[in-house]
């Protein structure tokens, strides 16, 4: 895309739920997440750029099927502001739709950012964030975070180790509602206040493989593909971790290093060419 004067860029990372458990429901319906999240380096951009009017064009790889009229969360976004002013938004989809990595909160929490900067104007509040998307608020950052409540209460945690990750979507798409009612128990433990500093990369990785995806279990039963995509990771050589990310069906797996990673990932390609595979790492801060 030729820059254009006067735009504004902002990275919509993909957003990764390295733990999600779930500690309780509230009467509406909402459930209580305890969850650690961590932004990786694959993601959407958002680009606004000075205009009379407000517009959407959506382009790259994911942007098939995606509506950009008024109901898309980046108009939404747009609308938060209150302010009758234009801008010529662009959303260049690289992550797959609807697959528990946050993209549409990512998103709208990216627009929230550049426009902010193109209209001058300060960023609408994380009560107005969460009517937008229970992951919005903790998307408006790219820091490691601690995440509880329904997604508005955010504990801060700074930088990521690096991680040498992979992502893996099957292309089947899991309604999140149908997920969460899907829980055998939703008064589950939340994780340990002892996280241990994420500077000291061995320690803090056997604390998060101790910890769980409450979600996983409901959301292999509506699609057993998950199930395939895990089974595929556990196989590869320097795999640490596998898990479920939000209420899926993008999986994500840690590796011991870069080599390793990048291994897994080709085996992954080559037996499962439909699939979508990205390597990446934590987004920095
Ligand atoms: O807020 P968001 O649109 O991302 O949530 C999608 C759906 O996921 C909600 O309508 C709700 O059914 C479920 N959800 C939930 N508890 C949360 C977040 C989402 O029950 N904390």
């Amino acid at each position: 895309m030729t820059p254009i004067s006067g735009a504004v860029s902002e990275p919509a990372n993909a957003k990764i739920n390295l733990s999600l458990h779930v500690t309780g429901q509230r009467p509406d319906g909402y459930h209580l997440l305890d969850s650690l999240v961590v932004f990786t380096v694959v993601g959407d951009v958002i680009t606004v750029a000075p205009s009379d009017h407000l517009s959407l064009t959506i382009e790259g790889p994911f942007s098939a099927g995606l509506s950009a009229g008024h109901d898309n969360l980046v108009f939404q976004a747009a609308r938060l502001f209150g302010t009758d002013r234009g801008a010529a938004i662009t959303l260049t989809k690289n992550l797959p739709v609807a697959s528990g990595i946050g993209g549409g909160s990512a998103d709208a929490a990216a627009t929230l950012r550049a426009l902010s900067q193109l209209w001058d104007l300060p960023v609408p509040p994380r009560d107005a964030q969460v009517q937008l998307g229970a992951d919005v608020p903790v998307c408006m950052t790219r820091e490691l975070t601690r995440m509880r409540g329904v997604g508005d209460v955010l504990d801060h945690l700074g930088a990521a180790p690096p991680l040498n990750m992979i992502l893996v979507n099957p292309g089947v798409a899991v309604p999140t509602p149908k997920v969460f009612k899907g829980l055998a128990t939703k008064t589950n433990a939340a994780m340990p206040n002892d996280m241990p500093d994420p500077s000291n990369a061995d320690t803090w990785t056997s604390w998060v493989i101790a910890q769980r995806n409450d979600l996983e279990t409901p959301a292999c039963t509506i699609a057993p593909e998950i199930n395939v995509v895990i089974d595929a990771f556990l196989v590869q050589t320097g795999c640490q971790l596998v898990r479920m990310s939000g209420s899926g069906a993008t999986c994500f797996a840690i590796f011991e290093d870069a080599d390793t990673r990048d291994a897994a990932a080709s085996n992954l390609r080559v037996a499962h060419p439909d699939w979508w595979v990205a390597e990446t790492g934590a987004a920095e801060v």
